[in-house]
């Protein structure tokens, strides 16, 4: 996790890096720092807490003149949220300093090293055993770039890392193994950082960095290396497409509600270009020179791993491919007993940076299985290295919480069903031909539009009615248990409010004994096959004197506490309704409780560590 950037140019830099820190701040919030070279020294400016605090901090500072700068947006490793396990952290010599995304796995083993040469440390980081690292190296090295490069060499782990030193008050060293990294190149001027928004107010010109791979830069030029043998490298830059103004809130209070509201554009996206006009299928040429798989395994976390449990439910039956759905921190440790020959893995991401999902696609790859990536963020490390990459088209996702990338995973998902489905004639009776699903899905955008307002104001007035609860489940069948899950992980990471999503059947081998007249249960009992069996789940609750919500269709008579009619919409494709049901619902209450509903508590967007 962690955000950092740097600059050198002609303009003031501290400004420039405090405004890319801000768009940054996603990626970590526990505190932000800066340092800059001022009349030969280094300076260092850090604060705990948000990037206001660092702000604030900064006006006593003499920032103006400083033309070259880092910063760094941190969400705690190694110590706690603290100023001093903050960065920019400094050599003790008070020459070098860095800014650090990743983990040195063999930090104790060089800090110990580094104690014994004298070195003296303050922090419980492992970001300051680094560039201490550095400069022990640096009295051997014939430079500054041989001690940077022979440091990271010895260094194990995941870095991506930004470096300055006094008496180079114009010069940033940056190198990537294994954590984002992006180089921009502007015009007399040159930035790195996590992520491209960081720069995006001045230059569109992008160079990706690979793993093992260092660049040098000052305002007239940069070079290009291999962290091996500093031999350099050359690659010609990008020109990113994006929009600026998709990466600010666009009049909604909250990132987290203008990306709900999105919902519809997204689903149009995702559809352009997949079905021309005459044409019978759903095109994906990504996949071209890919076999239709005999088994699928998908693997993801969080939010994502919700897309795929959903997806599961489209694949099999549509295109007959036998699917697993795994959470990448556990597939990892064993998917080599998993896969046969013709088995095929799909990880789903919408950062392309997930550190466990990243880890199971390298751990396929190398045993030849091959890998299909879903993500959203172009460039991403998963997205460069799956044999295949389908990009979701959700747009930048600001808002820490998952909303629009999963409605994009999802109708991704059911065009790959589809898609698979075409190539095989296959699927069971009864499931969707490809046009009738075809025709389904270009119908959502404009039911989205239509009933999103209303939809949020019954939000508001459920939210309100079930504030003092302190205990939720969330139920479902079929595909919509997924959906269950991910509505109560959506109630507890914005409200902290404790939520379970269980399948609907399980509650009575034991969850139901926790059921009394504080602990309601949100229903999805949309008008599908299942809702028989929904409704005695429905009434076994009741028995236990339990409060039901019920998210469902007009015309379903259900004696519930209350009930929230969402229009109806054959199954699977009611879950694109369903899911932005479940996202207000936890928006109004974390808006209600008054929590931060853009930054929660204890989390970041981009889970780069394991
Ligand atoms: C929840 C959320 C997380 C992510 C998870 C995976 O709202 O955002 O659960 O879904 O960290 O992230 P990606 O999809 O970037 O791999």
């Amino acid at each position: 996790m962690c955000g950092i950037i740097g600059y050198t140019g002609r303009r003031p830099a501290v400004p420039v890096v405090v405004e890319g820190l801000r768009s940054l701040e996603y990626r970590g919030y526990d505190s932000a720092g800066v340092s800059f070279v001022h009349r030969g020294s280094l300076r260092v400016i850090r604060s705990q807490g948000k990037l206001a605090n660092l702000e604030e901090r900064l006006v006593t500072e003499p920032v103006v003149t400083a033309t070259c700068a880092m910063g760094h947006t941190r969400w705690a490793t190694h110590g706690v949220p603290a100023e001093r396990n903050a960065h920019p952290h400094a050599s003790g010599d008070q020459t070098i300093a860095i800014v650090h995304n990743g983990i040195i796995e063999n930090h104790q083993e060089l800090k110990d090293e580094l104690v014994k040469l004298g070195h003296v440390f303050y922090s419980e980081t492992d970001t300051e055993v680094l560039v201490n690292l550095i400069a022990e190296r640096r009295r051997s090295e014939p430079d500054l770039l041989h001690a940077f490069a022979s440091a990271l060499r010895e260094a194990k782990g995941a870095y991506a890392v930004c470096m300055m030193h006094k008496d180079e008050p114009n010069t940033l060293y940056a190198a990537r193994m294994s954590a984002p990294l992006i180089f921009g190149v502007g015009t007399g001027e040159h930035f790195v950082a996590s992520d491209i928004p960081a720069f995006l107010p001045y230059t569109r010109q992008v160079v990706f960095l690979e793993d093992g791979e260092i660049v040098k830069a000052d305002a007239g030029g940069y070079q290009l290396m291999h962290l091996s043998d500093l031999s350099e490298i050359s690659r010609e830059s990008q020109t990113i497409l994006w929009d600026m103004q998709a990466a600010r809130k666009g009049g909604y209070r909250h990132f987290m509600l203008k990306e709900i509201f999105e919902q519809p554009r997204v689903v149009t996206d995702c559809l352009t270009g997949r079905i021309p006009h005459g044409h019978e299928g759903v095109l994906l040429p990504e996949l071209e020179h890919l076999p239709t798989p005999k088994r699928l395994h998908i693997v993801a976390c969080g939010t994502s791993f919700h897309s795929g449990s959903w997806g599961r439910h489209l694949l099999e039956p549509w295109a007959g491919i036998p699917t697993q759905v795994e959470i990448a921190s556990e597939f990892r440790y064993r998917e080599a007993t998993l896969l046969d020959a013709e088995d095929m893995v799909l990880v789903i991401s919408q950062s392309g940076e997930t550190a466990d999902t990243l880890a199971a696609l390298r751990s396929v790859r190398e045993r030849g299985g091959k890998v299909i990536g879903l993500c959203n963020v172009v460039g991403s490390s998963i997205a460069r290295e799956a044999d295949a990459v389908i990009y979701t088209q959700a747009g930048p996702e600001i808002s820490v919480a998952s909303t629009k990338a999963m409605c994009s995973q999802m109708v991704m998902l059911a065009l790959l069903a589809l898609h698979w489905k075409g190539r095989k004639e296959g699927g069971a009776p009864g499931t969707p031909s490809v046009m009738e699903a075809v025709e389904l899905l270009q119908s959502l955008p404009a039911i989205l539009d239509d009933h999103m307002p209303a939809m949020r104001e019954r939000a508001v007035e459920l939210a309100r009615a079930y504030s003092e609860a302190t205990n939720f489940f969330y139920l479902g069948r079929g595909h919509c248990f997924p959906l269950a899950c991910e509505g109560a992980l959506k109630l507890k990471e914005l409200s902290y409010i404790h939520a379970e999503g269980y399948a609907a059947g399980e509650m009575k081998h034991g969850p139901i004994a926790l059921v009394d007249p504080a602990f309601p249960t949100f229903v999805l009992a949309l008008n599908d096959a299942l809702l028989p069996k929904v409704e005695s789940n429905i009434k076994e609750i009741q028995a236990r004197r339990g409060k039901v919500i019920a998210l469902t269709n007009p015309g379903v008579d259900l004696p519930v506490d209350d009930r929230w009619d969402i229009p109806a919409m054959p199954a699977p494709f009611s879950a694109f309704v369903a899911l932005p049901a479940l996202q207000l619902f936890s928006y109004a209450m974390a808006d209600y409780l008054g929590k931060d509903v853009d930054q929660p508590r204890n989390l970041a967007k981009s889970v780069t560590v394991e």
